[in-house]
């Protein structure tokens, strides 16, 4: 059987691959992205589906409009005035199938067959793999600490005018747990100013913050070209699937509905219904808060783990919120033979290969630390700092 070009040169995801393994009761696994279930609202869930039954009947499971439920574009336009002060109406909000729709959806909106995305590197691994259906050109703008390197951005951007947009995660960034400053958001909003380029920003985890001021976004409501993807998956529930875009572009949002049109005709309504009805009559914010109480623990137990476990030669990112650390190991380390030592020892991460588009047997690797209890993640961190010691001690009589 033969394919298309376009399917044998997507990367199946690494991270659902190796979780087939990592996923065994006995293993301590900092490899997945997943939210902590017990962060899930199950009770007011039940409420809430009952009640949009009660409420819409019929509605609820018939087909229904490609831009999603109108309330809760309302209540989503609403919020992002409330959170941010961004002029929004509904008809700026259309509601995907998660966030991870509509990064596909947009690619295949902007893209023709190899132009131009500036990806961070490292990135997103979803959004490579779901950018690569599109078939287009990455060019690699390296993630400092406080965002993307504003002068390669420039030379990226003045160099190759195929590029179409930039994607980025500007909060608790993922894989690396970083957010972008306040002065880098401001520098690489007057490099974007200058180009015919469209601006991603994805924020799937901006709400889960637990120290540090919140920051405005580094385009939303100034430049023409912004987009923004939110999604419900870790603040209510990620099985559900419901992320949305926003942006006062109005013919980027007329294609935008078409391709959806294309794609699933529209969200899955039943679940629309029941978040609306979750978000109307539940306080989200003490929800929001519980969750990033937990995560806060939890990361405060990997970062404290660290310091006592690992050899002082591993750097490592220090997030302000969401999910994930970053570690950056000695230089000559490849984080794919640590993991399979790793494995050996029955803990797993995620090593830094997929998150490159141009990079192989890297050295750095991403621990997720919001399905473990502190105990756990103690013992985990202790195991891996071990076998690091081991292989130093191994580099060093080599
Ligand atoms: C940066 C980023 N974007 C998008 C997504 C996809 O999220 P959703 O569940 O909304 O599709 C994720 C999920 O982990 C993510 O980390």
């Amino acid at each position: 059987m033969k394919y298309s070009d376009k399917i044998l040169n997507t990367p199946s995801s690494f991270i659902r691959n190796i979780l087939k393994v990592t996923d065994a009761p006995d293993v301590i696994s900092f490899a997945g992205g997943l939210p902590n279930p017990i962060s899930f609202p199950i009770d007011e869930m039940q409420q809430s589906i009952n009640h949009a039954i009660e409420e819409n009947g019929a509605k609820l499971f018939q087909y229904s409009t490609t831009e999603g439920y109108l309330p809760l574009r309302q209540y989503i336009a609403e919020k992002y005035k409330t959170d941010y002060g961004l002029e929004f109406d509904s008809e700026d909000i259309l509601i995907t199938t998660g966030s991870q729709q509509a990064l596909q959806l947009l690619s295949q909106v902007l893209l023709n067959n190899g132009e131009g995305i500036v990806m961070e590197e490292p990135g997103y691994l979803g959004a490579i793999q779901a950018f690569s259906l599109a078939e287009p050109q990455f060019h690699s703008v390296a993630l400092e600490e406080d965002g993307l390197n504003a002068e390669q951005l420039e030379q990226t951007l003045a160099e190759n005018d195929n590029i179409k947009f930039i994607y980025t995660v500007p909060n608790f960034h993922n894989p690396t747990g970083i957010t972008y400053s306040r002065e880098k958001r401001e520098a690489i909003y007057e490099v974007v100013k200058k180009y015919d380029v469209v601006l991603v920003e994805d924020d799937p985890y901006g709400e889960l913050r637990w120290t540090g001021e919140k920051l405005p976004y580094i385009g939303a409501g100034r430049l023409e070209n912004s987009v923004l993807l939110g999604s419900f998956s870790k603040i209510v529930t990620p099985g559900m699937r419901l992320g949305f875009v926003a942006t006062k572009n109005k013919e980027l949002m007329h294609h935008m509905n078409t391709v959806k049109q294309a794609t699933d005709l529209h969200t899955n309504i039943f679940s629309q219904m029941i978040i609306y009805d979750y978000l109307v009559n539940n306080d989200l914010a003490s929800h929001v808060n519980k969750i990033i109480n937990l995560y806060e623990t939890q990361a405060n137990a990997m970062l404290n783990a660290i310091a006592k476990y690992f050899p002082s030669s591993v750097k490592h990112t220090n997030p302000e919120g969401g999910m994930f650390i970053w570690v950056t190991l000695e230089d000559g380390i490849s984080a794919l033979d640590f993991f399979q030592k790793a494995m050996e020892e029955k803990v797993a991460f995620v090593p830094g290969d997929p998150f490159y588009t141009n990079k192989t047997n890297v050295n750095t690797l991403r621990l997720n630390y919001t399905n473990s209890s502190p105990d756990i993640i103690e013992e985990g961190i202790k195991r891996l700092g071990k076998i690091l010691y081991a292989i130093s001690a191994n580099k060093q009589m080599v």
